[in-house]
């Protein structure tokens, strides 16, 4: 009789913690009833797919209803186990980008204040690492983002409140046979992937798995850590996903998904999941000319004039392509494609004539994507293999702070290089066109800010250093939102490979250009930060740092900036289209920044990193009396513009150009 008093006991006991056994199972979402939101949708088969990488979007699906996540009698937030089948599929060929996928339990489901893909739509620049937020999330990501400290650019974390995580491991999981045997998983690899995240109430642990749908559930978590989530998780709670992607990179895919309070999820077999649809070729179709048999003179006129036509299509959208820049895996667009997306480069589509190129407005004929597309006239022979292994790798690079190269497409005199179209235009348009309602200085210090962050990712931050060469208001964009974020670096390249190894070219705008870069023709990254200092005059003053002024003779923006300071009216320097409406501590230290950055000596310049310190209010600006003790620096400045002015090739004053040196 022992025995059935046991299971008397057991049936008891299971009735009075039965009462908050919710529960949740999804094999495949039709009819699922799940609130969406952003660019999720289920899909025909029945898989949700968050993103769909056409553009920079967010992707969120929540189960409708909140759930009860915490005991009435201690207070405590239950213990719940769930499990969930994902797909990434990469939408080019080097596999790269696409942020990523959370799992997360919410106090809430609207999101609207959430902002930037980088932060996975669940949070915005200020209010993330907030404790106000009450958000738990697992992310699965796949970008390495400094800004949040990621460890690398395919790793599973777990996220409280913030995205900068709480602890996270490289995606992968243990062995069963030896669990100090670690298998590497890429997450962005178009397999189907399950996820396990258990959390046990009594000892407040939290595991978090990641198996291979042909691996079993490992033994050993690939996270497991002690988090109390009764500090976090709110009484009742919403649970579900939310995903980010830039444009081009990656579609996400949930197949299947258990959730279980207090009890164990099921997992999933993947016979049983909805199945994804055959991936689509990244490979263009190659032109097929169809052979028209003659059969009478009107039919053969009639192929002539097909082949004459398809011949001259053929000459008109003729590229360039190689072999090996299939190996680059960066995105390649048909002229085609571009040309229809700019209505054939017409005058209308024309955004600006740059230093290095037209610009063009266009639409991408499938995607519906905004875009911007540069024409570089560039030789086909001179260099081009480097040339286009460094674009593709611009095309790698990713920050908030710099306009996203989204491709390119080579052609035999030219290059068309595909950026994201930035709503506001350039920076420079805001500052100078007296059509346009100025910018307040809190948007000035923002966009300070947000350059100088772009600038330190190029100079430090990326796995190499890359110079920008043209730093300047007209080459700053302006988002929807009006961040600011640097375009067109790296373009000077272009013009690197010079025939003859006993000229310079030194590429920039008059203005801009340091005083040692004429003399030695070699960019650096000093060279960046005195362009940067003059930047900052620029936005402060609402000037441009080389003005004609009536005489005749060049206004030198640093000099009239620095002959002020000495007088101890530097304020009376700031816009006066501000109306002195601005923060006097932010704009004096702007102004002295500005100062330092664009000293005549190399070594008295502060870094990027440095720079932004001082604008983080996290290091003291150091003395300018110091710095500038020495010589007539203003007289010296004033003779470096005399030197752009003996120039061969100074024609325009605000253009960036090449000079010739040497
Ligand atoms: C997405 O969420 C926001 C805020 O909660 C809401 O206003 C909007 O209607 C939602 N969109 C969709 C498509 O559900
Ligand atoms: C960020 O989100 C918080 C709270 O959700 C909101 O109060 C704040 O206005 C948002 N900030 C921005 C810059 O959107
Ligand atoms: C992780 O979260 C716990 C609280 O759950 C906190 O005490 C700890 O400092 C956090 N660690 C990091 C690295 O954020
Ligand atoms: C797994 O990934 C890590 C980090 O990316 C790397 O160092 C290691 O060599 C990889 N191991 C295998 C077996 O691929
Ligand atoms: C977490 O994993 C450990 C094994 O490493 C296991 O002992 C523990 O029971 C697990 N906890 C949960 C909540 O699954
Ligand atoms: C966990 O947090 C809850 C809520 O803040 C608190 O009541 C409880 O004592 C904490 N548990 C432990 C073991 O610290
Ligand atoms: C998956 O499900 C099928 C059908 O229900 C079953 O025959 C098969 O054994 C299951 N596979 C695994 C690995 O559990």
């Amino acid at each position: 009789m022992v025995p059935r008093i046991n299971l008397v006991w057991l049936l008891l006991l299971l009735l009075t913690t039965n009462c908050e056994e919710e529960g949740v199972s999804f094999n495949g979402f039709r009819g699922a009833g799940l609130s969406l939101n952003g660019s999720a949708v289920i899909t025909s088969e029945g898989i949700l797919r968050l993103t769909n990488p056409v553009s920079h979007q967010i992707g969120r699906a929540f189960y409708p209803r909140p759930l009860h996540f915490r005991s009435s009698k201690t207070g405590n937030v239950f213990s719940f186990s769930t499990t969930f089948v994902f797909v990434f599929v990469p939408e080019n060929i080097n596999g790269i980008g696409g942020h990523g996928t959370a799992f997360v339990i919410s106090s809430t489901t609207d999101f609207h204040t959430a902002t930037g893909t980088q932060f996975l739509g669940l949070f915005n620049k200020s209010n993330n690492g907030n404790s106000a937020n009450r958000i738990f999330a697992v992310e699965l990501d796949t970008i390495q983002n400094m800004e949040f400290g990621d460890i690398d650019d395919n790793h599973v974390g777990i996220d409280i409140n913030s995205l900068r995580s709480n602890r996270s491991y490289s995606a992968g999981y243990f062995s069963d046979v030896d669990t100090s045997v670690f298998n590497n998983i890429t997450l962005n690899s178009g397999e189907p992937m399950q996820v396990w995240v258990e959390y046990d109430s009594s000892k407040m642990q939290l595991n978090v798995t990641l198996s291979p749908m042909e691996v079993a559930k490992p033994s050993r978590p690939l996270l497991s850590s002690i988090n109390n989530l009764s500090e976090l998780v709110t009484e009742t709670a919403y649970i579900g996903f939310s995903s980010s992607t830039g444009s081009f990179e990656t579609s996400h895919y949930i197949l299947g998904w258990n959730f279980q309070m207090n009890g164990i999820a099921q997992t999933f077999n993947l016979t049983t999941l909805p199945s994804l649809p055959p991936r689509r070729s990244n490979r263009k179709p190659k032109v097929v000319l169809i052979w028209v048999p003659i059969i009478a003179p009107i039919s053969a006129l009639l192929a002539a004039a097909a082949v004459v036509f398809v011949q001259y299509r053929r000459i008109k959208f003729a590229e360039v392509l190689d072999d090996w820049e299939l190996e680059l895996g960066s995105r390649r667009f048909s002229y085609k494609e571009l040309y229809k997306a700019t209505r054939g480069f017409g005058e209308t589509q024309l955004l600006g004539v740059g230093g290095f190129g037209r610009v063009y407005r266009g639409i991408m004929p499938t995607s519906k994507v905004d875009v911007a597309v540069k024409r570089v006239a560039h030789d086909s022979k001179r260099g081009t293999r480097e040339f286009i292994a460094e674009i593709a790798s611009i095309g790698h690079l990713r920050h908030r702070n710099l306009v996203q190269l989204l491709g390119y497409c080579r052609r035999k005199r030219e290059l068309l290089l595909v950026y994201d179209f930035m709503p506001n235009g350039s920076l420079d348009r805001f500052l100078f066109d007296h059509y346009h309602q100025p910018l307040n200085w809190a948007q000035r210090f923002h966009i300070i800010k947000d350059v100088a962050s772009g600038l330190l990712y190029l100079h430090e931050e990326w796995e190499k250093t890359i110079i920008h060469r043209d730093v300047k208001a007209s080459n700053v964009l302006l988002d929807s939102e009006l961040n600011g974020r640097l375009g067109d670096f790296g373009l000077s390249r272009l013009y690197d490979h010079g025939e003859d190894p006993r000229t310079t070219n030194v590429v920039g705008t008059p203005g801009y250009i340091a005083p040692e870069l004429l003399r030695t023709g070699k960019a650096t990254k000093e060279s960046d930060v005195f362009a940067f200092g003059a930047f900052l005059l620029e936005v402060a003053c609402g000037k441009r740092p080389l003005q004609a002024a009536e005489s005749g003779e060049d206004v030198v923006l640093v000099a009239w900036v620095l002959r002020n300071w000495r007088r101890g009216t530097i304020l009376g320097c700031v816009d006066p289209r501000l109306s002195c409406d601005f923060v006097v501590e932010e704009a004096e230290l702007v102004l002295k920044l500005g100062l330092l950055c664009s000293h005549h000596l190399p070594a008295t310049r502060p870094s990027m990193k440095q720079t932004t310190l001082f604008m983080e209010r996290a290091a003291q600006l150091p003395e300018l009396a110091a710095c500038y003790l020495d010589g007539d620096v203003v007289e010296l400045l004033q003779k470096e513009v005399s030197h752009y002015r003996s120039m061969p090739s100074h024609s325009s004053s605000t253009d960036s150009m090449l000079f010739v040196g040497r």
